[in-house]
Order: C-alpha cells, then sequence, then structure tokens
C-alpha cells in the first residue's frame, strides 16, 4: 500500500492558488494545477497576457461559471481573457474577459476566436474532456498559440476512462501525448528513419511536461540537432561549439579541450580537431581524457593507426584493464590478417 507523501507547509501557498480558492475554481481543491501554474506563468503576471480557456464552467446553468475566468483577470491584471463555452453563459464578468459560445470540437469556431481574439500565449483545455475534442482541439489551436507560448490540457485522466470515451489502454489523449513526444524528437527520428515526413509543429514543440492528470506544452524552438546529426549549419550546434571555443580560448583545462575536440569531430571538423589534440596533449600530456578524445576522432575518421596508437596510450596508463588490454590484443590481429 503506498503511502500519501506529506505535502508541503500551509504557509508556502502561492498567489495563484489564493485567487482560485477566493473565486471557487475547483483548479485548488478536487485538482492540484495553480501551484504548477504559477511555477510556469509567474514571470509573465504584469504583461498583456492573451489567455484562451476551453470551458467556463456551470455548464448548462447560465448564471454559473467564470470561476477560472476571474482568477485568471485578477492574476494577470494586464491580461485580456476569453472563454468558450458549448452552453450559453450570462455572467457579467470583468471587462477583460470576453465569452464566446461554440464547441472545442468545431475547428471553425476555434479559429474564428483565434481570428477575433488572438493570438494566444496561454490556452487551457478544461472543456468537455473528451479525449477526441481534447486533441483535435490541440490540432487547431497550438499551431495558433504565440511562439514562447503555453498549451495545457487538464483533467488528463479521462482519456482511462470509458465513460468519456477514454480507455485503460491509452486513449486519444495519450496518443497525442505520443505524437507530441515523437515530435519533440523528430530529429532523432530523422537520424534512424531519414525520409520520414517531419511537420512543422513538431519543430515548434520546445518542452512537454507531464503532471498528475495535466499536460503543459511550451511552444517554442525545437531545431537543435540529434547527436548523431550533428553539423554546423545548424545554428544550435555552431553556438555550442562557438561558446566552447570562446571559454577554451579564455579559460582552457584539458576536460574542456578534450569535448571540444570531439565536437568538432563529430561536426564533420576533423582537420582542426587533430591539431587542437595535438596542441593540447602538448600542454597535457598523456592526460587520459584527451587520449580518448584522439581515439574518438580516429573512430570518426576511420584511422585505424591512430585509434591503435590511443588505445595503446591508454593501455600504458591502465595496466590492470583487461578489457582494454584483450581490444587492443584483438584490433592488433584484425591488423596483422591478411585482407581477403
Ligand atoms: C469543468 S467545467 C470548466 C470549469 C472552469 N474552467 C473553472 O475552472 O472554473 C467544463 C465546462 O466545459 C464546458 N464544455 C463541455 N463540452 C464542451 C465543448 N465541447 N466545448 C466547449 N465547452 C464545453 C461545459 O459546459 C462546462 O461549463
Amino acid at each position: 500500500m503506498l503511502e500519501a507523501k506529506t505535502p508541503p507547509p500551509d504557509e508556502e501557498i502561492d498567489p495563484l492558488t489564493r485567487l482560485a480558492i477566493k473565486h471557487g475554481t475547483d483548479k485548488w481543491g478536487l485538482h492540484f494545477y495553480t501551484p504548477i501554474y504559477h511555477s510556469f506563468f509567474r514571470l509573465m503576471r504584469r504583461q498583456p497576457v492573451r489567455l484562451l480557456e476551453i470551458g467556463i464552467g456551470g455548464y448548462n446553468l447560465q448564471s454559473v461559471g467564470g470561476a477560472s475566468l476571474s482568477m485568471w483577470a485578477e492574476y494577470f491584471p494586464e491580461g485580456r481573457i476569453v472563454g468558450i463555452d458549448v452552453a450559453d453563459k450570462r455572467l457579467g464578468l470583468d471587462p477583460r474577459i470576453e465569452v464566446r459560445r461554440g464547441s472545442q470540437d468545431d475547428p471553425e469556431f476555434l479559429t474564428r476566436v483565434c481570428d477575433e481574439l488572438g493570438p494566444f500565449d496561454i490556452v487551457i483545455d478544461d472543456g468537455s474532456h473528451v479525449p477526441q475534442h481534447v486533441t483535435s482541439s490541440f490540432n487547431v489551436l497550438f499551431p495558433r498559440l504565440r511562439n514562447g507560448g503555453f498549451y495545457v490540457i487538464e483533467d488528463v485522466q479521462t482519456t482511462f476512462w470509458p465513460q468519456f470515451g477514454g480507455s485503460t489502454l491509452g486513449g486519444a489523449t495519450m496518443r497525442l501525448a505520443m505524437a507530441i513526444l515523437e515530435g519533440l524528437h523528430h530529429a532523432e527520428i530523422k537520424v534512424a528513419q531519414p525520409t520520414r515526413h517531419i511537420d512543422d509543429v513538431s519543430t515548434l514543440i520546445r518542452a512537454f511536461h507531464a503532471f498528475h492528470n495535466l499536460f503543459l506544452i511550451e511552444k517554442g524552438d525545437n531545431t537543435e540537432p540529434s547527436n548523431h546529426g550533428f553539423r554546423l549549419d545548424n545554428p544550435h550546434a555552431a553556438r555550442a561549439l562557438r561558446l566552447i571555443e570562446t571559454e577554451m580560448n579564455q579559460r582552457p583545462t584539458a576536460a574542456g579541450a578534450a569535448n571540444m575536440i570531439q565536437v568538432q569531430a563529430v561536426a564533420g571538423q576533423v582537420t582542426q580537431a587533430w591539431a587542437m589534440l595535438d596542441a593540447a596533449l602538448e600542454r597535457w600530456p598523456d592526460q587520459p581524457m584527451l587520449l580518448y578524445a584522439g581515439y574518438n576522432t580516429a573512430l570518426v575518421s576511420n584511422d585505424e593507426s591512430r585509434k591503435r596508437e590511443f588505445l595503446q596510450a591508454l593501455a600504458a596508463l591502465e595496466p590492470d584493464n583487461a578489457w582494454l588490454h584483450d581490444l587492443l590484443r584483438q584490433m592488433e590481429t584484425e591488423a596483422a590478417e591478411p585482407v581477403a
């Protein structure tokens, strides 16, 4: 039997949770979302944030709902808050809150809301919680979200519940999560399958955060290369190497030089890697990390004799390493065998 862990002390209440309690939304109480939201949104509080929430609350009662919209309006004093609901709502909310009626599974309605009142910095799906709706809304709204924005799916648990169209095997929201995670790793998928089509949205999934019942997806640049597809025409790769080179010029270390040599070699700058290695070995002779970087550079450039040379140097430093000596013997045997 799992024991519940002690929650944080009561004094640690954050300002959004206070507002949730004041306005009576179940984002705190039945759920535990507001401290998570505050941890992501607190730096945006004073900005003119545009926030769209699917699901105003109160279902078919016209005069009930708007709790979370009022919370957001107070949390973001410069914000513009938009709530949509399939039900008719007559609530008399703060003038910074706009309400539109329509269903989250109607792509034309969602597109109209974005055109009229977007683009949004934050979208929160707290609507029907039907996994098919969750997926179709994400597909319409995420591409229209501002870069640097957040897309949140609440009550993810319904993906496991048959009464919502979910399944204990996962359901549509879990498949969406899988697709988002695959998109996040598009560069790695391309390494294994270069012909695989990557849609533009994948290059805009910056991060996927999963909490109990809540997914939060950050939109932003996702064009860092895979370590197995590391090319310097990628600006992230070029910047990484540039920063390493600058630091190594100013504050050189043997470990840093070894890493820089490996990055250069993997990026295809083998000549520079060898030159850097020779200079570094002069300064730090027999440094194991440098010898290992030399071995890896030889691997990248298919240089059998230098591979052996660096392994021999490492073997001299590690006379008791049976694995290393076996590997070396095997290489020497292979080198001695006549080519068929
Ligand atoms: C859980 S309540 C929202 C609570 C509110 N966000 C809050 O925290 O105070 C869910 C709302 O979603 C609305 N809803 C249900 N199906 C919907 C759909 N297909 N499109 C838009 N809203 C829907 C319901 O009418 C209901 O008011």
